[in-house]
């Protein structure tokens, strides 16, 4: 069943203790808004920390990135055993930021989602057009290539582990949104490639996120689209009134 979800990708921000601030007065708040399924991600150093303190409650916790190893000399990575041990059951792969400036390619994005789906973590994957591939109208085709060379070749099963987000990179942290309809436009032709590539039940049961500069103000109408089943967040999820108005405008 495909769900409503928003979730917050705090990347490289908030110490410890502004974790705990910022957990706390989520817990407070989101336990009045929230109809969505709400996940948050925080810093890999700030993860047990979060696991404690939502253990009562709905929201979820997620890791940015985990290496594809199951141990081993990696220096300075951290391996989904160590996420599970600790209760972070999700995972976020293939970030735009983390394949702009790691390094992390297709075929590496699905080595981590086969780790991931083998110790039965949730996804959420991300994939997204740059500015030069929509203006060239390649926007279609960088997103099927991305999606099949990195996910498609999971098995039907393991779909009900995956949450998709899609994040146009030229939105990412600059202000300019895809608008509802472009980021409708998307959603639809990722369902018609699921489709093609397996089935109309995965893909009508897959919830798809958008992602790039959705704030208080523009979440309800591009929530609204049929295909958009809710948010990724940066920059709006580290302030509790924020990422709360967009939990609720889902
Ligand atoms: P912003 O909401 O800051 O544009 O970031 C989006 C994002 O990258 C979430 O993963």
């Amino acid at each position: 069943m495909r769900k409503k979800i928003v979730a917050g990708n705090w990347k490289m921000n908030k110490n410890l203790a502004e974790t705990g601030e910022l957990l706390s007065n989520l817990k407070a708040k989101l336990g009045k808004v929230s109809e969505a399924e709400v996940i948050v991600a925080p810093t890999f150093t700030n993860l047990y920390r979060a696991t404690e303190e939502l253990k009562s409650s709905s929201v979820k916790v997620a890791a940015q990135n985990m290496h594809q190893a199951e141990n081993g000399a990696y220096t300075g990575e951290i391996s989904a055993d160590m996420l599970k041990s600790i209760d972070v059951n999700t995972v976020i792969l293939g970030h735009s930021e983390r394949r702009a400036y790691f390094g992390e390619t297709d075929e590496l994005l699905s080595q981590k989602v086969n780790t991931a789906l083998n110790h039965g973590m949730t996804i959420i994957f991300c994939f997204g057009e740059e500015l030069q591939d929509r203006k060239s109208n390649n926007h279609f085709a960088v997103v099927e290539s991305q999606l099949k060379n990195g996910l498609f070749h999971i098995d039907t099963s393991q779909w009900k582990n995956i949450i998709l987000a899609y994040e146009p990179v030229w939105a990412i942290g600059t202000g300019e949104t895809a608008s509802p309809e472009q980021a409708q436009e998307m959603h639809a032709f990722i369902r018609s490639t699921i489709v093609k590539a397996y089935n109309e039940t995965i893909a009508n049961d897959v919830s798809i996120l958008y992602g790039g500069s959705v704030k208080p103000n523009n979440a309800e109408e591009i929530f609204a689209k049929p295909d958009v089943d809710g948010g990724l967040i940066g920059g709006a999820s580290l302030d509790v009134e924020s990422f709360s108005a967009i939990v609720s405008a889902i």
